[in-house]
């Protein structure tokens, strides 16, 4: 059995590394999107998290074990506090990492003032984030740019009061 995850803030040298670990998450997604929907989302540019890292707006978590990376999470606060990214490692999943990344943005909010957690949703995440109290909202689509061409991205909002 392996040692609990231990938490602490991501430093830039981290970002590769987190970059990688994202890639290999969004892959072994399975339904229920296409082969193409999961290029385009391993794609998407991470200009906005190395920015958030740089400058330390919002707070951005790693959960690691033995140093190795498990997942991490990015959370931003202001009127709507929003999870931008909750990846877990694939070879790490179903051990209650993504939960604790959750529940530590969720804290930080609570810090800022925020009373309210909005999420989008992937759809395979929607489970999860139901099983970690969430509600769901309503279907959105976010547009990418797939290997054959432009796309959309089917997703849910959902958000969770944090008392
Ligand atoms: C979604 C994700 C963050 C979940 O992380 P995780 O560490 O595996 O989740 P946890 O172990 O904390 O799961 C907690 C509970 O959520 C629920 N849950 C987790 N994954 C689920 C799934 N795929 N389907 C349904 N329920 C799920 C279960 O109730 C689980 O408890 P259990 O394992 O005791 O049954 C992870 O699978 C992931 O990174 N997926 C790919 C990227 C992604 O979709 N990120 C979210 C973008 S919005």
């Amino acid at each position: 059995m392996s040692a609990a995850p231990r938490l602490r803030d991501v430093a830039p040298a981290d970002l590769d590394a987190l970059a990688a670990l994202r890639r290999r998450a969004v892959i072994a997604v399975e339904a229920p999107y296409t082969a193409d929907e999961l290029a385009a989302w391993a794609d998407v540019d991470l200009g906005g998290l190395r920015t958030a890292v740089a400058t330390g707006s919002g707070a951005v978590a790693i959960a690691e074990v033995d140093g190795a990376p498990q997942g991490f999470a990015w959370v931003e606060a202001g009127t709507r506090p929003h999870l931008r990214s909750l990846y877990v490692d694939p070879r790490a999943s179903r051990r209650g990492v993504g939960t604790l990344l959750l529940r530590r943005s969720e804290q930080w909010v609570r810090t800022q003032g925020g009373r309210w957690l909005f999420v989008a949703a992937s759809l395979n995440a929607v489970g999860f984030y139901a099983a970690c109290g969430y509600a769901s909202d309503q279907p959105f689509a976010v547009r990418l740019d797939g290997p054959s061409g432009p796309l959309q991205l089917a997703m849910r909002k959902m958000v969770r009061r944090l008392d």
